[in-house]
């Protein structure tokens, strides 16, 4: 049997397949399934009640998990999908509320990764899937990754390579009467903001009762490791002291630095935010535990490094001024 018959008649059987996607590979069950869902909460360690991501080959199933949806999702979904966005529309009844955390509302999205897209094609349902680390982990682009944090718990990794966007899709909430912005991701805000024709309002917020996205709690994306980011001269500073006091640093710098500073590990980082995006949570991983801290230049702030600032700033221990 090929790798993907084996995939979905495991999903056909109630039971867990990690799945490369293009933003970062996922711990999949059937979501029609409330039992296979169950072993999704129970392998991360995630409290219930936070909803799952469905996942579904295209914008031809997007009436099977959703009802009212109103035309600004379909023109979002017919501009992004295949792509890293989900959509936030009203449950259709047939989601079960193990996929909801027991709210009234779906998140729907259809992948790019052409091995998830098979999957989905030939399973022909939806797969609930949240990013396949341990809760409050960083989140894995290589199935390496996915074999490091579940080992053979999970009875299948699909291996499609490294993720190539690196970071999560951006998540839209459509459930009012104005679309919100719940996660910035893989598509940019301004790309998203082109299609509806007016600005998207960004919920920074974790605090808002009605939206409970597990991605917005500070702690997400941490590596064991503290992280402090800052600009390069502070940063060098800090990397001074504590050296002095016998600590094992990792400098991460975009900026280039001409003289290698005795006893510190210097790193460089990519210059695009593409690409920086890419490589962010394998850096982490690689380094995490292998340093007594890590200090990493702050990108910069225009609109292109919004979501790797926004993983950044929940990663991060601390920022210098
Ligand atoms: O790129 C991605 O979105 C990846 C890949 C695997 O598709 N998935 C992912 O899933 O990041 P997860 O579970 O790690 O994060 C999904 C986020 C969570 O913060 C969750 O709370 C939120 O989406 N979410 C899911 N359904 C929701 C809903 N109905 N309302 C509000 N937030 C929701
Ligand atoms: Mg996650």
């Amino acid at each position: 049997m090929n790798q993907l018959d084996h995939a979905v008649a495991l999903l056909r059987q109630g039971e867990l397949v990690a799945i490369p996607t293009e933003t970062v590979y996922g711990l999949a069950a059937d979501a029609a399934n409330p039992n296979a869902v169950a072993k999704i909460f129970a392998l991360k360690g995630r409290p219930s009640d936070h909803p799952l991501i469905v996942h579904i080959a295209g914008t031809e199933q997007l009436d099977d998990w959703a009802v009212d949806i109103p035309a600004d999702a379909r023109r979002l979904a017919e501009a992004f999908w295949p792509g890293p966005l989900t959509l936030i529309l009203k449950r259709h009844p047939r989601v079960p509320d193990a996929v909801t955390g027991g709210q009234d509302t779906v998140g729907l999205r259809a992948p790019a990764h052409p091995l998830a897209h098979a999957l989905l094609t030939q399973f022909g349902g939806g797969l609930a899937a949240p990013s396949a680390n341990r809760f409050g982990h960083v989140s894995p682009t290589t199935a390496q990754h996915v074999l490091d944090e579940f080992g053979e718990s999970c009875p299948l990794v699909l291996d499609g390579g490294a993720s190539p966007v690196g970071v999560e899709s951006t998540i839209v909430s459509l459930i009012d009467d104005t679309p919100k912005l719940l996660r910035p991701g893989g598509i940019a805000r301004e790309a998203i903001e082109a299609v509806l024709g007016h600005e998207l309002e960004h919920h920074e917020s974790n605090k808002t009762a009605k939206i409970r996205a597990s991605g917005l709690l500070d702690s997400h994306y941490a590596p064991r490791t503290p992280l402090i980011l800052g600009p390069l001269p502070q940063l060098l500073e800090e990397a001074g002291r504590r050296l002095a006091d016998g600590e094992r640093v990792l400098l991460l710098h975009r900026t280039a630095i001409t003289a290698s500073i005795d006893g510190i590990t210097q790193h460089t980082l990519a210059q695009t935010a593409q690409q920086f995006a890419s490589e962010l949570y394998a850096l982490l991983r690689q380094h995490d535990r292998q340093y007594d801290i890590l200090l990493m230049e702050t990108p910069p702030s225009s609109p292109e490094w919004l979501a790797v600032n926004d993983r950044l700033k929940r990663a991060a221990t601390r920022r210098l001024p």
